[in-house]
């Protein structure tokens, strides 16, 4: 019984603070940084845009990530617990926070899934195979599943034995990974210095108030903000570690991981419009598109050594894709488990099997734009877009929001005069602004109001359920994962011993 006492006490969660800010960096440097972050700087000005975006991440970013944190660790709970343990009204944010992810994961695994087919197939050549795959639904399936049974397999093992495990081995994996790459594309020699000065040249006059915006929501979501992530990841952390620091070494990381890939993608992209005299306006330098149409023509050019750059790259895209899923199936399932007293295993087991299925018609969607076709496409967007849409645009910053108003206003940290007067006003009115802008730029494009109508399903649908199901119920916290083992322990050990008193 006292072993039992011991493991119910046993701290749950990261064991080092480096675990922790590696895990958190590995949730923020995704797929939004590696075809994101390069085509939007291209498209806004090069250097400006930069200078804005860091801007954004140092204004709106890092005082969203220290609001999450804080909250996260207070309660050492999941989000709907931790916002529950700030004010009972603001647990529906909570709540919201934990479906987020969900929406997510499905096109998250799908994209993931896309890169583990690239990284794997480098050797055969990736050029053109973008329809003939995504039309595949068997391939795409199988690859889907691949990649989410990867996230499975380490978030089940644990927060400290899996997650943190993990992040510090594929971390630094993917940083050798990303230096060798830029190192051989910086050295290609035609086209180089053209793809440096495309990516880096500040032109403030390309810079519009929409790539402002862009920049603001590009800083968010790259930080995984509003969704969670950082508020799970938080209430893993020992209370002795400084979260402002931890938050700045997080926020550096991503920013120069995000550098970096932009110094390695344009180079390359600008020697093969060099070799090859394509235009360069008849590359697709955007969207999806980039990754996983345009590069692999780049790779596919240069013989052998083109391979093995390809494979470099996708297997990094692949690592980024999963760190960062591993971060949102944690949300889901530490609320799952602690509200329901369930095993790790099996809570991270049922989100993956729900979200891998709903993912597959987010498979389909895609593919069948890709293909020109208009299965699952809604008003001009297939599934992927409508879900990023919802979750980027709208929701997240809600969430980002009622963290700042939380952490800012009712949580009673120390903070310095300055961080305290940003998280209580400006960060918390610069969200707002990006929110209002998203609603308004939605509402008057083609299809917009689909999106908004469904991110306010969404919405609904969280007030809905925290009312009717979680407000006045106990949803748990770190504390239950090493209960609901020690229960079992205990079950073990007196079960066969009644049975077998029963039969003497
Ligand atoms: N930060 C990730 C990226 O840049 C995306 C992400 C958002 C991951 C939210 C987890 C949670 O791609």
């Amino acid at each position: 019984m006292e072993g039992v006492t011991q493991l119910e006490k046993k701290p749950s969660g990261f064991g080092t603070r480096v675990g922790f800010e590696l895990a958190a960096a590995g949730s923020a440097v995704g797929l939004g940084n590696i075809w994101g972050f390069p085509y939007k700087t291209s498209a806004n000005g090069g250097a400006a845009y930069l200078f804005v975006y860091l801007l954004c991440i140092l204004l709106i970013g890092a005082v969203a990530m220290l609001a999450e944190f804080q909250i996260g660790r207070n309660a050492r709970a999941n989000p709907v617990s931790a916002m529950k343990a700030v004010s009972l009204k603001l647990g529906a944010f909570g709540l919201l926070a934990v479906l987020i992810p969900v929406l997510i994961m499905c096109y998250y695994f799908i994209l993931g899934g896309y890169t583990l087919k690239y990284a794997l197939s480098s050797f055969s050549g990736n050029t053109g195979m973008f329809p003939t795959f995504t039309a595949n639904t068997g391939d795409v399936i199988l690859h889907t599943a691949l990649f989410a049974l990867a996230a499975f397999a380490i978030v089940s093992a644990g927060v400290r034995g899996g997650i943190e495990k993990s992040s510090k081995i594929l971390i630094p994996t993917m940083l050798v990974s990303l230096i060798v790459i830029s190192c051989f594309t910086l050295m290609l020699g035609s086209g180089v210095k053209e793809g440096l000065a495309f990516y880096l040249k500040p032109d403030f006059r390309a810079l519009t108030w929409s790539g402002v915006l862009s920049a603001m929501g590009q800083a968010f979501f790259s930080l995984s903000l509003g969704c969670g992530a950082m508020i799970a990841y938080g209430s893993y952390t020992g209370r002795k570690v400084n979260l402002l620091r931890s938050t700045a070494v997080i926020c550096l990381i991503d920013a120069v991981i995000t550098f970096m890939i932009g110094l390695a993608i344009f180079p390359a992209l600008f020697h093969y419009i060099a070799v090859s005299g394509i235009p360069a306006a008849e590359l697709g330098m955007g969207g999806i598109g980039l990754v996983f149409i345009t590069l692999p023509m780049v790779f596919d050019e240069m013989p052998y050594i083109g391979a093995c750059v390809s494979l470099l790259f996708f297997g990094m895209t692949a690592i980024a894709a999963l760190t960062s899923v591993i971060s949102i199936l944690e949300v889901a399932t530490q609320f799952v488990l602690q509200c329901y007293r369930l095993y790790r295993g099996h809570a991270a087991l049922l989100i993956t099997c729900f979200c891998v299925i709903l993912s597959i018609p987010v498979g389909l969607s895609i593919g069948s734009s890709f293909a020109g076709g208009n299965f699952l496409q809604f008003h001009g967007r297939n599934l992927l877009e409508l879900l990023d849409a919802v979750t980027n645009t709208i929701l997240m910053p809600v969430c980002a929001l009622a963290a700042c108003v939380a952490a800012g206003w009712f949580l009673k940290e120390k903070l310095s005069p300055a961080v305290s007067v940003m998280m209580k006003f400006i960060t918390p009115l610069l969200i707002i602004l990006i929110e209002l802008f998203g609603v308004m730029d939605l509402a008057g494009s083609y299809g917009g109001t689909a999106v908004l109508g469904a991110a306010l399903a969404v919405l609904l649908a969280a007030f809905l359920a925290y009312y009717a199901l979680y407000r006045k119920r106990d949803t748990g916290s770190n504390d239950v994962e090493a209960a609901v083992f020690a229960q079992e322990l205990k079950r073990r050990k007196d079960g066969p011993a009644r049975s077998w008193q029963r039969t003497e």
